[in-house]
């Protein structure tokens, strides 16, 4: 495994849309995604997308820390299931030519970073309930629904697949900052994740 470089926004492969995988199940992909793990690990990110490592494919892994589920249907919610067990972080959820769609038109604003904007947050509106499908890594196709952060996080990284940092869905940009000054200046703005 390695650790990878992480593109930053301004290089053009954080702004083209991601190839869709054709074999999840290829030794590169395979590889691609024990990398990318080892790499949010490493900058402690909650996601990761595979153009931010300059893989312009469509994979995205994500995290969700202990309480943060935000999964009305966590009891269905079997993606990590039989992985993590009791105790130890659960292993990030891993997602292949996923596809979203929102559940209904409620929008929450609520702040994200991103590993590719260092420093910097965003209060950033996003759909609170949708449905994701997508393929796991044995090529196995999934789908779930989720709400909240789970939901909040799926949707940023899916976005980096086609182009799209969060400061791009953002209707106020006086909500965008360095969170060392969001944090001192806006009340609301220390509960950033980098995605
Ligand atoms: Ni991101």
């Amino acid at each position: 495994m390695a650790i990878l470089k992480i593109a930053r926004m301004g290089h053009p492969v954080l702004q083209a849309p991601a190839e869709a995988v054709a074999d999840a199940g290829a030794p590169e992909i395979t590889r691609l995604i024990a990398d990318m793990i080892e790499t949010m690990a490493d900058a402690a990110g909650a996601g990761l997308a595979a153009p931010q490592v300059h893989v312009p494919k469509r994979v995205v892994i994500f995290h969700l820390p202990e309480g943060r589920a935000g999964n009305g249907g966590e009891g269905g919610e079997d993606g990590n299931g039989g992985e993590g067990g009791n105790g130890g972080p659960r292993p990030p959820t891993v997602l292949i030519n996923p596809v979203v769609e929102p559940l209904d038109d409620e929008v929450e604003v609520d702040w994200e970073g991103c590993l590719s904007l260092p420093d910097m947050i965003g209060a950033v509106p996003r759909y609170v309930r949708i449905r994701y499908r997508a393929l796991n890594p044995d090529g196995e196709a999934i789908e779930r629904t989720a709400e909240g952060f789970h939901a909040r996080v799926v949707q940023h990284e899916c976005d980096h697949l086609d182009g799209i940092l969060y400061p791009m869905r953002m209707p106020d940009l006086t909500l965008f900052g360095f969170a060392e000054e969001m944090r001192r200046h806006v009340p609301a703005g220390r509960t950033e994740e980098a995605l």
